[in-house]
């Protein structure tokens, strides 16, 4: 998969995207990520993103040319005239706006071949951006961050775990535990006492069935407790299922 990031901080996302598990799926060539500075795409000497709004009121709003500028050469950098597949990038604008991630969205944009990701700013971005060049916008929740950036990182983070081969063996194991949309339940490690804490018994038991029992019981309370919202998406069947056979 391919991702391109427009941005006016570019220096934001190297810690992020070079370290663990998206930098190695970079190095892997599972992934390539290529974050765009959009001042290069300016066209004055003072390499001007924003202006004041038509209208009047407080705030800047983002310039239109900038960004369509950056998006279409980002597009026609991909299209090479071999392929006879047309390249059609979804164009993802990071706003509070937009419609709310979830772990539904994430699995369909791990699907898709190419990304370009616009970080908003301000008190916005130009409408004709919106309209006529984005094909998706994309909210990371309800609350107003200062800048698209940090969005955007959630959501190359998120889709990147599912494309195939950027988990590690043991990670991928046990992502898919919870495919089904539970949360995770508790795990302990060594020490089974620590500061007169005890590890519950089951975990230490050997008895497998149990500890699955007992693990399933815990996701469900966990879940339950944490998110109401979260439930009517849990595929309870499946597990109904797999412990009816046992
Ligand atoms: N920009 C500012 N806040 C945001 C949010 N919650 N999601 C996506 N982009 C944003």
């Amino acid at each position: 998969m391919k991702i391109d990031i427009i941005t006016i901080f570019p220096k934001m996302f190297a810690p992020v995207l070079n370290e663990s598990i998206i930098k190695r799926a970079q190095g892997k060539g599972l992934l390539k990520i290529k974050v765009h500075d959009l001042r290069d795409y300016t066209r004055d000497k003072h390499r001007k993103v924003d202006d004041r709004p038509f209208g009047g009121g407080p705030g800047m709003v983002f310039r239109p040319e900038p960004i369509f500028r950056a998006v279409e050469k980002i597009v026609a950098s991909g299209k090479k005239p071999s392929r006879s597949r047309k390249c059609n990038p979804k164009v993802i604008l990071l706003t509070p706006q937009g419609k709310k991630l979830d772990q539904t969205m994430v699995k369909k944009l791990s699907r898709c071949r190419h990304l370009i990701l616009i970080c908003g700013h301000y008190e916005g971005v130009d409408e004709r951006v919106r309209k006529n060049l984005v094909t998706d916008q994309v909210s990371i929740g309800d609350y107003v961050l200062t800048c698209g950036e940090l969005p955007a990182m959630v959501l190359v983070d998120s889709v990147a775990r599912l494309i195939p081969k950027v988990l590690g063996k043991d990670e991928s194991t046990h992502s898919e535990s919870f495919a089904c949309g539970l949360l995770e339940y508790p795990q302990y490690t060594r020490p089974a006492v620590f500061r007169r804490m005890a590890a519950p018994k089951v975990l230490l038991s050997g008895n497998h069935k149990l500890i699955e029992k007992w693990r399933k019981e815990m996701a469900l309370k966990v879940t339950k407790r944490r998110s109401q919202y979260m439930l009517k998406y849990i595929k309870l069947k499946n597990w109904g299922t797999e412990n009816e056979k046992d």
